[in-house]
């Protein structure tokens, strides 16, 4: 059983609050804030019951060293606005000024420690090297509330040797994200849809083999599909291509079929004269790529319209649906159709429609809807995916009693 926060009281207790507020910034300004938000339900629930909060987070990949471009500052300004208290930013995550900062805080106060990773026992792959690091975080509070979803799937150190050193619970927002993703496992009300999209097949490969069993559709658009449709034989010209990938697909394809799922490949493909916003663009049959007027040399970017609509029509039928990946490169408006195709669909599912992280939360960000609207938008890709493929996570099993 995950020891939660729920029940608990943290009054007069100062608090280490582990979250993954690793959002994307783009020349010092933060370009989707969703993390931080969705962080706010723990923090400001310690913040009533009167303890005082030291939020620990990554940020980026920086290599145990600072790296300004890595930096919590812009994060530590946006918590402060969206809680609408001040938030004490200390520029070192450990050691005399971190604690400074920290004791400073009252019943209520809230401070950000500079980013985790700057240090290099974060993500050492060394277990005393882990461990000592988080000897230097359990410093700085009685207790450790662990509630970055986004990187359970990570042994590091704040996140697995840390909760060992300190008593330690789950946050509101790891219990939310596990509660959805027990109805995508357990009983899901059918019928229950997964659509797949993203650069890598090979990075889909495991949820794909954990889902297949379970589930009555599987779509597949994005970057992944055109190894797919190489594997039924099919040119692609210059698309996304994993050549050592080509017997695998076929392996999963058999087996669907075996389990009779239904297997939903688009139809129709855009393809471009080359990866750019302004590439000029043709839409061909899926089955023909290099007969657009770019040959051999064209490059898939989306599905195609007809795709868009087959798929939005799987989508919306269904009771249930876990999506996790663009079915294009929707950062170019010529090349998001496919993408907007599947958003649009999953607000109409009457049961469960599930946005995974990563790339396809920032899209549906980026293009504007609704956030709210959605059943649930995770904050954690990678860390969704593993739960989904019946990983161990690090992060939950440390917290598990
Ligand atoms: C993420 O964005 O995937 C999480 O914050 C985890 O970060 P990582 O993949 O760099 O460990
Ligand atoms: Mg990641």
């Amino acid at each position: 059983m995950l020891r939660t926060i729920k029940g608990q009281s943290f009054a007069g207790k100062r608090v280490i609050l582990r979250c993954d507020l690793n959002v994307p910034i783009k020349d010092g300004q933060i370009t989707d804030d969703g993390r931080i938000r969705a962080s706010l339900p723990t923090i400001k629930l310690l913040v009533e019951q009167g303890a005082s909060v030291v939020i620990c987070s990554h940020l980026g990949r920086p290599e145990g060293a600072p790296e300004a471009k890595y930096s919590l500052a812009p994060v530590a300004e946006r918590l402060e606005q969206l809680l609408g208290q001040p938030v004490v930013f200390s520029e070192e995550t450990v050691g005399p000024k971190a604690k400074a900062a920290v004791k400073m805080l009252a019943s209520g106060g809230v401070a950000l420690l500079e980013n985790l990773r700057f240090n290099p026992g974060e993500a050492s792959k060394d277990s005393a090297e882990r461990s000592a690091f988080a000897a230097e975080l359990a410093e700085l509070g009685d207790v450790l509330v662990s509630d970055g979803f986004g990187v359970v799937h990570r042994k590091q150190a704040s996140v697995y040797e840390l909760a060992q050193q300190l008593p330690s619970y789950a946050g509101l927002l790891i219990s939310t994200e596990l509660d959805i993703l027990t109805r995508l496992t357990d009983s899901p009300e059918r019928p229950y849809a997964v659509v797949l999209g993203g650069s890598k097949v090979s990075d889909k490969l495991g949820v794909i083999g954990h889902l297949l069993p379970k589930v009555d559709k599987l779509l597949i658009g994005g970057g992944m599909v055109f190894t797919v449709l190489a594997a039924l034989g099919h040119k692609v010209g210059k698309s996304l291509l994993e050549a050592d990938q080509i017997e695998t697909v076929r392996g999963f394809l058999a087996q669907a079929k075996e389990l009779g799922v239904e297997v939903i490949l688009p139809t129709d493909i855009v393809v471009a004269s080359g990866f750019s916003p302004d590439a000029d663009y043709e839409v061909v049959p899926a089955n023909a790529i290099e007969s657009s007027r770019f040959g051999a040399d064209g490059m898939g970017l989306d599905i195609g319209p007809e795709s868009g609509r087959v798929f939005a029509i799987a989508v919306s039928e269904s009771k249930t649906v876990f999506w996790n990946g663009p079915m294009g490169v929707f950062e170019f408006p010529n090349f998001a159709g496919g993408t907007k195709s599947v958003a649009e669909a999953l607000l109409k599912v009457s049961g469960l429609g599930v946005v995974g992280g990563g790339d396809s939360a920032a899209a549906v960000r980026a293009l504007g809807f609704d956030e709210s609207e959605f059943g649930h938008i995770s904050t954690g890709g990678g860390a969704s995916l593993e739960y989904l493929e019946g990983k161990t996570l690090p992060g939950l099993e440390v917290l598990n009693d």
